[in-house]
């Protein structure tokens, strides 16, 4: 007589990186429950995320838990000054998006949403995750607004042109916007639309000169070259913005000598000595620089922060932290302002030091590697 066994379930082994997978989701589900008051049951939670792996080697966080994680990986960002309001960020979920028309689409969205007419506004823009053996698409530029002439942008613009880009040889141009949907392809490029980008020129309270010199900067910081980590799923394409501190703009920008390196030309506006370091010209002009860039986005609208109140908003963070038991890794060389450093709050103290394993966090991706010819990007 024959004999049929009822199909027994094969039991599948773990591979080592479900296991890892699983291990990162653990804490990240724990946290989020301890830390979030109308979560789920972790147990059951996590019950539900190691079957989602077993079956597809990964698994879909919950959009509380997008918004969480997103939220988090900026609480623990330790070179941030600007975290007090960490949970104000507006989470925009486009996880089902990877094509990059759509990426492109949504990004200039991110923009304009970001600008509120000058109001601006945190936002991060999540786009699809990697999942095993299947890279999501990544956006090539530093931030969604970069200017082509920035000495900082120097590959980019380089990239871009390769790819059939005709501008850049202007002063302030934006450069267009990357998107590569595979490591090696060819990637799409998108000229930003006008209306996605606010500028502000830049003027003085009482050196004109300052104005006819041109200058400007955009009203978005939005960083798009990190990934965001959540509880073991990289999600590449994440671009996120607060609002500017005017020495980001004032001191390093414009003033580094490897980027715009204006301090010669605006001492020289203001007549001063150069001939000495002694006479301070230096210091001098970068004061003047940053007065500009502050009373210009004032006068524009556009939200901006001094390094005076930053600093002490973030000493404010710190203690609110401290409240819910929870410390502010922080990085010192970071966070000191690059201008009047001394005279601000944040100058004088020790910080919890970075924990590079601290999850979730942005992370600097990896180059992706390109075959020769093809794409010769190096961030
Ligand atoms: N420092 C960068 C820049 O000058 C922007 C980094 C993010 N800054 C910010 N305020 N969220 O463009």
């Amino acid at each position: 007589m024959t004999f049929h066994h009822p199909r027994a379930t094969p039991v599948r082994r773990r591979t080592p990186e479900q296991g890892a997978l699983l291990e990162a989701a653990e804490v990240f589900i724990r946290r989020f429950a301890a830390e979030e008051p109308g979560a789920a049951d972790p147990r059951r939670r996590l019950a539900e995320v190691a079957a989602e792996v077993a079956v597809s080697g990964t698994y879909e966080h919950t959009p509380a838990e997008l918004a969480y994680g997103a939220r988090v990986a900026w609480r623990n960002s330790a070179r941030c000054i600007g975290r007090l309001y960490w949970n104000n960020l507006t989470v925009r979920d486009l996880r089902h998006l990877s094509h990059p028309d759509d990426i492109a689409a949504h990004c200039f969205e991110h923009l304009r949403i970001a600008t509120n007419n000058g109001r601006i506004r945190p936002v991060i823009s999540v786009f699809a995750p990697d999942r095993p053996g299947r890279p999501a698409p990544r956006l090539l530029g530093e931030q969604l607004v970069r200017y082509a002439d920035d000495p900082r942008s120097a590959e980019r613009t380089a990239l871009a042109r390769q790819l059939g880009w005709k501008g850049g040889y202007g002063a302030f141009e934006v450069l267009p916007l990357m998107v590569q949907t595979a490591p090696g392809r060819r990637p799409e490029m998108y000229e930003v639309p006008e209306d996605a980008v606010l500028e502000v020129p830049l003027t003085h309270p009482r050196y004109p000169g300052i104005a006819a010199l041109g200058l400007r900067w955009y009203a978005v910081p939005a960083v798009s070259d990190m990934s965001l980590e959540i509880g073991g799923i990289t999600y590449p394409a994440a671009p996120f913005n607060g609002w500017y501190m005017g020495t980001e703009i004032g001191s390093r920008n414009l003033g580094d000598t490897d980027r715009y390196n204006l301090l010669p030309v605006i001492a020289a506006l203001l007549g001063l000595d150069t001939r000495s370091e002694r006479t301070l010209w230096r210091d001098q002009a970068l004061v003047e620089l940053n007065l500009a860039v502050l009373h210009s986005f004032e006068q524009a609208g556009v939200t901006m922060a001094d390094h005076h109140t930053e600093s002490t908003r973030f000493l404010t963070h710190i203690e609110r932290e401290s409240r819910h038991g929870r410390r502010v890794p922080t990085d010192w060389s970071w966070i000191v302002p690059p201008l009047s450093g001394s005279a601000t709050a944040v100058f004088h103290r020790y910080y919890d030091p970075p924990d590079p394993d601290l999850r979730p966090a942005f992370l600097h991706r990896e180059p992706s590697p390109e075959p020769p010819g093809v794409c010769p990007y190096h961030p």
